[in-house]
């Protein structure tokens, strides 16, 4: 997926962003309290995306899942942060268990970047997606200087589409998404344009 919009973006500023995300460890208050996901936490990834009530309306995660494919993703994702293309965040309760992720892509030349993110089944609900996007569209914009953001939801999906539509992203029509394993899916394209 590639943003609809394309915003004219200098050299400079498409280098800045690029060295925010490089730098980027943890995300801490106000813009939410999100650290860095680490090879040691592929058992934990697994157990959340084997849970359909977690995983099943999200199209980039890694299916089929395994601990080598939650592994590679992964993995993947630290190659995208030392690039300054992407980053993989997780929350945690008290216990140190992992209760949230995000999967944060960044297109720095257009000063785009997308989000995707899953909570745990006993977490939804509870308004801590409202306030979780709220706080990263903050620090994409105000920190990294992300000028778009885009997202996709499946059509089915009324709590992501309740969220976007109250921050006051433009909803632009359908798109095509096709998941690892090769399955496809309408989603709705929506964008968020900073001020
Ligand atoms: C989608 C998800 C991120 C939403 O976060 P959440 O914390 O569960 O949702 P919230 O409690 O913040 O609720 C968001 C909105 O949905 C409403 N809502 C909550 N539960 C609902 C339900 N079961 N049915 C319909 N609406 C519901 C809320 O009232 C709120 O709407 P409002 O802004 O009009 O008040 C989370 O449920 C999740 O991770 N789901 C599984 C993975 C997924 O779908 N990821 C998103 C891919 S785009």
């Amino acid at each position: 997926m590639e943003p609809k919009t394309r915003l004219e973006v200098t050299k400079k500023q498409a280098n800045a962003i690029r060295e925010v995300v490089k730098a980027t460890k943890y995300i801490g208050p106000p813009y939410g309290n999100l650290s860095e996901v680490r090879r040691e936490d592929a058992k934990d990834v697994l157990e959340l995306f084997l849970d359909e009530r977690v995983s099943g309306d999200v199209y980039t995660l890694p299916r089929p899942f395994s601990l080598q494919s939650v592994a590679a993703y992964i993995e993947g994702h630290m190659a995208e942060s030392v690039a300054g293309e992407g980053l993989l965040m997780c929350s945690r309760n008290e216990n140190g268990q992992i209760i949230s992720l995000v999967d944060i892509q960044f297109w720095p030349e257009l000063s785009a970047c997308e989000f995707g993110g899953v909570i745990a089944y006993a977490y939804q609900s509870q308004s801590f997606g409202s306030k979780g996007i709220v706080e990263l569209c903050n620090w994409v914009f105000e920190v990294v200087g992300i000028k778009l953001l885009v997202m996709t939801t499946s059509l089915k999906n009324v709590r992501s589409q309740k969220i976007l539509t109250r921050i006051g992203f433009t909803q632009m029509g359908e798109i095509e998404s096709v998941r690892p394993d090769g399955q496809t899916r309408r989603s709705l394209y929506w964008e968020l344009e900073k001020d």
